[in-house]
């Protein structure tokens, strides 16, 4: 049994993700492949409850707090989730994962990079994605999508400079890991960005090590 692989999508609130999230799931299972979809905070009931307090705007804490939730949830998740599904072959898609704790917890709060890279490699070791697809968009357009959406959560009533550092954050991890981290221009019309999504993860495919017959 080939192991599966992991895919993560990242993005300010706003950048629109999801949609694409979607289309992945189905290109995937119809090239036969058990998908598993979820999501970061969450995945797991404690990720979930998890992800209500940290979402929550009338809970405040500390940003080390924040971070040792996310990195809480995130070692339920791996442990409950994504790496039995991934031994098993499937394919798991992740709604963020730890790049989202570096853009928002490290760029956004301001918690030192060094302090998320012990968390890091205490939860998830060498562990890492196989493919990242980062949606980038200014923030003034994330803010209109997010403002037309719904009620803000914790994050999105976070200011503009907030959500500047987040990105700048984000577009410094896709320089530090460009083989495995891709930038999605989120501000082009939909049906362009779904070009350029489907590009990167055709792409992604055909450069898979195909498995040897017979082993
Ligand atoms: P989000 O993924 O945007 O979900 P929804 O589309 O339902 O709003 O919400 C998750 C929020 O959690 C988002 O604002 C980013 C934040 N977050 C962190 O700050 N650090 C992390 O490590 C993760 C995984 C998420």
């Amino acid at each position: 049994m080939q192991r599966g692989k992991f895919i993560t999508f990242e993005g300010i609130d706003g950048a629109g993700k999801s949609t694409h999230l979607a289309w992945l799931e189905h290109y995937l299972q119809d090239k036969g492949l058990e998908v598993v979809v979820t999501r970061e905070p969450g995945g797991t009931a404690l990720g979930e409850a998890l992800r209500q307090l940290l979402l929550d705007h009338r809970q405040a804490m500390h940003p080390e707090t924040e971070a040792l939730l996310m990195f809480a949830a995130r070692r339920e998740h791996l442990d409950k989730v994504i790496l039995p599904a991934l031994d098993r072959g499937a394919w798991v898609i992740s709604d963020r994962f730890t790049d989202a704790s570096f853009a928002y917890q490290g760029g956004g709060r301001g918690m030192s990079t060094e302090k998320l890279e012990k968390l890091e490699q205490w939860v998830q070791a060498e562990f890492s994605p196989d493919l990242t697809l980062y949606f980038d968009v200014p923030v003034t357009l994330s803010r209109e999508r997010v403002q037309s959406a719904r009620v803000a959560d914790r994050f999105e009533r976070e200011t503009d400079s907030f959500f500047e550092r987040v990105r700048q954050a984000y577009l410094q991890r896709a320089r530090q890991f460009p083989q495995r981290i891709w930038v999605v221009d989120g501000s082009q019309p939909m049906t362009a960005v779904k070009t350029a999504v489907a590009e990167i993860v055709e792409d992604f495919w055909a450069n898979l090590p195909k498995a040897a017959s017979g082993d």
